[in-house]
């Protein structure tokens, strides 16, 4: 009989990986419908990537999670959840038609338009100096800035957050270098112990808080979006420079995520991902889903404003508005809690998790 469940040896990947990959799970009928969909609206010129928003709801991407042993083994692992409602129909073009190189990053931060000179940046927080023509004239408001900068009006924490992420694939990816879904293997523990120092030392949770500029600029002047606090990156750069090398594979700071069709990665918010460029004859077809265990005291749960299964930012609507919410329950008071002690929820981790734990 098949288990709904994670065994002891998958559970110490889990632990020490902050990933794990389950080999053959979801049928190939689902599968193969999946894909045939896709393909479907894909337009003919293989350069451009659509893929219509009608898709990430429809029944037979849903069914992906929804009817198969995944939600299941969730159920049992982390515990309940809202319905998922709706989906991530992550496509990347073959032959590396869209070019672009992978960007490691925690999910949940903003993304938007960034001054082009490393001058325009205040070096600490990583704010542009003139930020309103970037992030409008109230940050905390959606507008001009196009996103959540802000989980709350306060402006304390940048960072939307969940449980788990999970990733299906629809065609093969058991070669390095088909626009694997990559990590940072290992690294969720560094960034749990960020956001610690980050609430240690009574700063702003994520993005322009202790440690974590927002915008950041290359040797060469170049800017860009920092998905990942310092401490990362500099175990990052060091892992690259210690790594042994993978045939077909640049970046050897980065696990390539290898599956095949109807397998898939359970990953933690914590584990900073990428995609990767696609250089195989086919398009990459991955479907994702962003799972938070419920919230019991949370009266938004279930609302189909959330976006659940897709969002990433879920103590706000799914296009940015802020939710009221009763003075009994602090949605992001209890992010603050679960990002800095990433297993809490995981109810089936728990014996495993206090038996593995190295005293501080
Ligand atoms: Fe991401």
């Amino acid at each position: 009989m098949q288990k709904n469940h994670l065994s002891d040896e998958q559970k110490r990947y889990f632990f020490n990986d902050g990933f794990i990959v389950i080999k053959n799970i979801v049928p190939r009928s689902y599968t193969k419908a999946a894909k045939a969909l896709i393909e479907g609206v894909l337009p003919r010129d293989k350069r451009v990537l659509l893929v219509p928003r009608e898709l990430a709801t429809h029944p037979d991407i849903l069914r992906l999670f929804n009817q198969t042993r995944l939600k299941k083994i969730l159920e049992t692992e982390l515990g309940p959840f809202p319905e998922v409602i709706s989906s991530q129909v992550a496509v990347t073009p073959a032959l590396d038609a869209m070019g672009g190189r992978p960007s490691p990053h925690v999910d949940g931060s903003w993304s938007g338009a960034i001054p082009s000179s490393a001058a325009d940046i205040e070096p600490v927080t990583g704010r542009p100096l003139d930020p309103a023509p970037y992030f409008g004239e109230n940050d905390e408001r959606r507008g001009s800035n196009d996103g959540q900068l802000w989980q709350d009006p306060d402006r304390t924490i940048s960072l939307g957050s969940y449980s788990a992420l999970v990733g299906i694939a629809l065609n093969d990816q058991s070669v390095p270098g088909r626009g694997q879904f990559a990590v940072l293997k290992g690294m969720h523990e560094t960034v749990e112990a960020a956001f610690r120092f980050q609430r240690d030392t009574g700063g702003v949770i994520g993005p322009e808080g202790p440690g974590w500029p927002r915008i950041k600029a290359t040797e060469e002047g170049q800017t860009y979006l920092n998905g990942l606090p310092e401490s990362v990156r500099a175990r990052m750069h060091e892992k690259r420079k210690h790594s042994d090398p993978v045939e077909g594979w640049e970046w050897p700071e980065l696990t390539p995520v290898l599956l095949q069709e109807g397998d898939a990665v359970i990953a933690l918010h914590s584990c900073p991902h990428t995609a990767t460029p696609n250089r195989g004859p086919e398009p990459r077809m991955n479907i994702y889903f962003r799972i938070r265990r419920l919230r019991e005291e949370n009266p938004h749960e279930g609302s189909r404003r959330l976006g659940h299964g897709v969002s990433d930012h879920l103590d706000r609507g799914y296009y940015g508005q802020f939710l009221e919410y009763p003075s009994t329950y602090n949605p992001w008071m209890t992010s603050i809690e679960k990002l800095c002690n990433h297993w809490a929820e995981w109810q089936g981790m728990q014996d495993f998790v206090a038996e593995n734990s190295v005293a501080p």
